[in-house]
């Protein structure tokens, strides 16, 4: 069995080393902001799992009152195509059914459209759903692109 865990505060240094191999951070997410947020939070956790002491999966979880959300999910490189990442929903998914979450939710980034294949295979879908947005923090709506077409 695989064995997921919350972080604690001696893992942050090496969750943003793992998300910065795995090119999940941008200038506009700060990572050791979103894992402050996320662990302040009673309503949401980073799991993550430990080879020979180093963590080499997340995966941020965490729910609104209503559904399920996951980010951050980052397998090692050398460590890939071994099931981890899907044991890694399983957790997550573990931990919102002990809450009484009903459904998750999930956002993929244009552009990393290869990882649909993965999900679908763990029978998520297209949820038919536009997400739309809105920056409360401005000091980070300066870092943002905007979405593709934005000319303002
Ligand atoms: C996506 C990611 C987490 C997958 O991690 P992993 O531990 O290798 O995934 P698993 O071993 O659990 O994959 C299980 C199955 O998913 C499928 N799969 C995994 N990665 C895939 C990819 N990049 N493209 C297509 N299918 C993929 C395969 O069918 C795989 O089974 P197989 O190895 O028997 O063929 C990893 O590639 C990663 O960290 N990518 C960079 C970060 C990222 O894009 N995260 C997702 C953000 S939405």
């Amino acid at each position: 069995m695989t064995v997921f865990e919350p972080m604690c505060d001696a893992d942050t240094e090496a969750v943003i080393a793992l998300w910065t191999t795995c090119g999940l951070t941008r200038p506009w997410n700060d990572p050791a902001a979103d894992i402050a947020l996320a662990r302040r939070s009673r309503e949401s956790d980073i799991l993550l799992h430990r080879i020979a002491g180093t963590p080499v999966v997340t995966i941020m979880v965490g729910h609104d009152g209503h559904r399920g959300w996951v980010y951050y999910l980052a397998t090692h490189p050398e460590h890939r195509r071994r099931g981890l990442a899907g044991a890694a929903m399983a957790a997550a998914e573990d931990w919102a059914r002990v809450r009484g979450v009903p459904k998750m939710h999930l956002m993929v980034r244009r552009g990393n459209e290869g990882v649909i294949a993965f999900y679908e295979a763990l029978g998520y879908e297209d949820g038919n759903i536009l997400v739309m947005q809105k920056w409360l923090d401005p000091g980070r709506e300066a870092l943002y692109p905007g979405p593709p077409g934005r000319t303002g």
